[in-house]
């Protein structure tokens, strides 16, 4: 624990870059010690402008370079993406926390995002026995103990797919039925920056209609449900008019349109 701490100290320490560079290094020069941050499944498009589009290079001496953020850390990303307007914005995002869930350069998932799907959620969402500070996503970014506390945590069962926002909804693993061949997820029903509506709550469109998310879900659902219960309904009627048909004309009675399912309000 206490090599972790010392770790992220020198870690943390901005400035003075570990090995001196020469006044005009250009962005080509830093490549070859620092290639990795040009490779990998997802790269940030602004690493294309050059490393120092955003670190700036001081030479203070022959034997001391210093490589600083050209603005601060909640601020840098600022300069190019526009912050949200919206009524309710997530407390990480508010403060210009974007590196704890994205990393700037690279990363293995979509987005440059630090883990995939609800983990990234739960990494600061989900209960956790903790002692001290806690590393988000392994990296250099702590929360303290108490401020790592204070997130609102949720409830689910342990494995992690039910629970949430009530009773045994699913989290996870369940069709959305909003976007064919993909699964529900934190994401499902929240913004991951912003809202309008409270608890970051998305709001959808059904048949050109704003809605929130759970109507536009359950009366899609209802719909799919209604439309293959009408189906079935319809097979066992054209196949009881074949069966008739064959029975020849004696057949007097016409055969009987069974009644659609109830239409069931969500
Ligand atoms: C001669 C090799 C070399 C060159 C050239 C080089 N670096 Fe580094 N740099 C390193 C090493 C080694 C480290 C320490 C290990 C690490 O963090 O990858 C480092 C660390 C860093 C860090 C982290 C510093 C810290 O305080 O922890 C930044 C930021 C950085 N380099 C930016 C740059 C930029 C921007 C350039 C080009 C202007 C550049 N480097 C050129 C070798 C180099
Ligand atoms: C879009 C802005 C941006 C660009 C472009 C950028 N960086 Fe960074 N870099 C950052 C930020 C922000 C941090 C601090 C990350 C953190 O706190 O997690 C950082 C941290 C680093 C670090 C130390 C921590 C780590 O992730 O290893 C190194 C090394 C580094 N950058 C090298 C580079 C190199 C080399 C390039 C060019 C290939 C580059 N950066 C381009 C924003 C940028
Ligand atoms: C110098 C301008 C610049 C800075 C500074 C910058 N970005 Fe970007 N970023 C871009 C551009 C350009 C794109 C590609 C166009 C777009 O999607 O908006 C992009 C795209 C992204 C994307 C979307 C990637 C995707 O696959 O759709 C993310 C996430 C992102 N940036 C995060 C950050 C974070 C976090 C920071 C601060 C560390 C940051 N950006 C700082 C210019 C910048
Ligand atoms: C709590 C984690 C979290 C924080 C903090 C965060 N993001 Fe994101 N961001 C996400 C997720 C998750 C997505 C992907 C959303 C999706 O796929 O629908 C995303 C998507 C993006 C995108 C691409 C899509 C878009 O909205 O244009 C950009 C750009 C971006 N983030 C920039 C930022 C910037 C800039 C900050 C800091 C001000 C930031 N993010 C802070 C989680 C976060
Ligand atoms: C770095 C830690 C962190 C991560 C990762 C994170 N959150 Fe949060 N979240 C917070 C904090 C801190 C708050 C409390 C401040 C606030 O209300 O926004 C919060 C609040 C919330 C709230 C309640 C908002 C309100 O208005 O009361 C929701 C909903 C939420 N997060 C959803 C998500 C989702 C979905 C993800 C994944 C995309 C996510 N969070 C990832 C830190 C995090
Ligand atoms: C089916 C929709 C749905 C899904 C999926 C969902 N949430 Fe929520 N979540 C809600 C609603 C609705 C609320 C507001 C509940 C309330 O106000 O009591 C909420 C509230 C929250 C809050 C705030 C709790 C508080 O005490 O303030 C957090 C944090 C949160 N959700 C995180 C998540 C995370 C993380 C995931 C993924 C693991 C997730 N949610 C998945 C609907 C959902
Ligand atoms: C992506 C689709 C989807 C969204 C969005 C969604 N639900 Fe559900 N909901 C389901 C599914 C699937 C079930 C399980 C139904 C079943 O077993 O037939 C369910 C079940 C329920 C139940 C039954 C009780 C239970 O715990 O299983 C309630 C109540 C409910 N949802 C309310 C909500 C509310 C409130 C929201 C918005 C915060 C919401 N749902 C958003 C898909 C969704």
């Amino acid at each position: 624990m206490l090599i972790l701490i010392a770790v992220f100290a020198v870690r943390a320490r901005a400035g003075e870059h570990p090995v001196p560079l020469e006044k005009n290094t250009d962005a080509a020069k830093c490549l070859e010690c620092h290639e990795d941050k040009t490779k990998a499944p997802h790269v940030h498009t602004a690493i294309s402008m050059g490393c120092t589009t955003c670190h700036e290079v001081k030479v203070v001496d022959k034997d001391t370079t210093n490589v600083d953020l050209i603005s601060p850390s909640e601020e840098l990303c600022f300069t190019c993406h526009e912050k949200s307007k919206a009524a309710s914005l997530h407390g990480p995002y508010d403060k210009g926390g974007c590196v704890i869930c994205h990393d700037p350069h690279v990363s293995d998932f979509d987005k440059q995002l630090r883990a995939e799907g609800n983990k990234l959620c739960l990494e600061c969402h989900q209960e956790r026995r903790t002692t001290g500070a806690v590393a988000l996503f392994k990296t250099a970014h702590e929360f303290a103990q108490d401020e790592f506390q204070a997130i609102p945590k949720i409830n689910l069962d342990p494995t992690l797919r039910l629970g949430h926002p009530m009773g045994t909804h699913r989290v996870a693993d369940d069709p959305n039925p909003l976007k064919p061949g993909e699964k529900i997820s934190c994401l499902t029903c929240h913004e991951n920056h912003s809202s309008e509506r409270d608890k970051l709550v998305r709001m959808t469109e059904y048949k050109g209609k704003k809605v929130d998310v759970c109507d536009a879900c359950h009366l899609t659902r209802d719909e799919a449900a209604m439309a293959l219960a009408q189906k079935t309904t319809d097979e066992q009627v054209a196949q009881r008019e074949k069966e008739q048909k064959t029975l020849g004309k004696q057949s007097i009675e016409m055969p009987q349109r069974t009644p659609g399912p109830a239409n069931k309000k969500p």
